[in-house]
């Protein structure tokens, strides 16, 4: 999985570039399985206030996606991607953002404009589909180079473009429309999306029934966001504090 230096520039540049899925057949069947054993008691388990519950479920996975991310190659194409000697995983996902974040009570089953970060941000996270994600199953949707400008100079840009849908009566909080700029990424589990979440995203509408599952981590440069640390220790209790040097270093609980 060498990335090309045109990969690179691509990323930097737009924010984002593709690579053919690195877990083969054999890895995506073992994650999956692993994944839907699991469902039922993660769906169960009362976990701690304030915790990403999307972190617990990717970590329960357990060894075999703990190693996924730890290879060489990932770690090596984030510091080339990041242009940085060290780097740790400070956020990963498994399961549905778009369902968790519905829970609020919005009318349609869809993630408005948002980054998570910005151009002070140095990010990269690798995204794998479980389950096909196509346009009617809510698309990750990604306005390319965001990532590079002021939060608020492209607020104003979706906002003027949300104002010209002419449905609302005054300027709405949460901003969904079609960007003329945006991609849609119809993901598809063949293919791993790379991408940096300071670029602004959101997703289409899920109108289709079944899963929408997908897998992920961030890795950070030093001095990084280390969001999901408490997932790590709640997730392997009496477990990480045995685990190598190296893997503490990558989840960040140790320095
Ligand atoms: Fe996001």
């Amino acid at each position: 999985m060498e990335i090309s230096d045109s990969q690179i520039n691509h990323f930097r540049k737009y924010g984002f570039f593709f690579l053919p899925n690195p877990f083969g057949e054999e890895g995506m069947r073992e994650i999956d399985r692993i994944a839907q054993d699991n469902e039922r008691r993660w769906e169960a388990t009362d976990w701690p206030k304030g915790m990403n519950r999307l972190a617990c479920q990717f970590l329960m996975i357990g060894e075999p996606i703990l190693r996924f991310v730890e290879q060489p190659q990932f770690v090596e194409a984030a510091r080339r991607l990041l242009n940085c000697d060290r780097v740790h995983v400070g956020a990963c996902g498994l399961g549905d953002a778009s369902r968790i974040i519905s829970e609020d009570g919005r009318p349609q089953r869809q993630v408005e404009w948002h980054a998570d970060g910005g151009p002070d941000v140095q990010q990269v996270a690798f995204r794998t589909a479980l389950d096909r994600h196509d346009p009617t199953n809510a698309p990750l949707r990604i306005l390319p180079g965001t990532h590079l400008r002021p939060r608020e100079e492209v607020r104003e840009e979706l906002m003027q473009v949300e104002l010209a849908t002419g449905q609302h009566d005054a300027p709405p909080k949460r901003l969904f429309a079609r960007h003329p700029q945006e991609v849609e990424v119809v993901l598809d589990p063949r293919w791993t999306l790379v991408w940096t979440p300071s670029c602004w995203h959101a997703t289409g509408v899920k109108t289709a029934a079944g899963p929408r599952r997908a897998f992920g981590w961030n890795y950070y440069p030093s001095g990084g966001r280390a969001r999901d640390v408490e997932a790590v220790k709640h997730v392997f209790v009496r477990v990480w504090e045995t685990w190598s040097e190296g893997r503490k270093r990558l989840w960040r609980l140790t320095d």
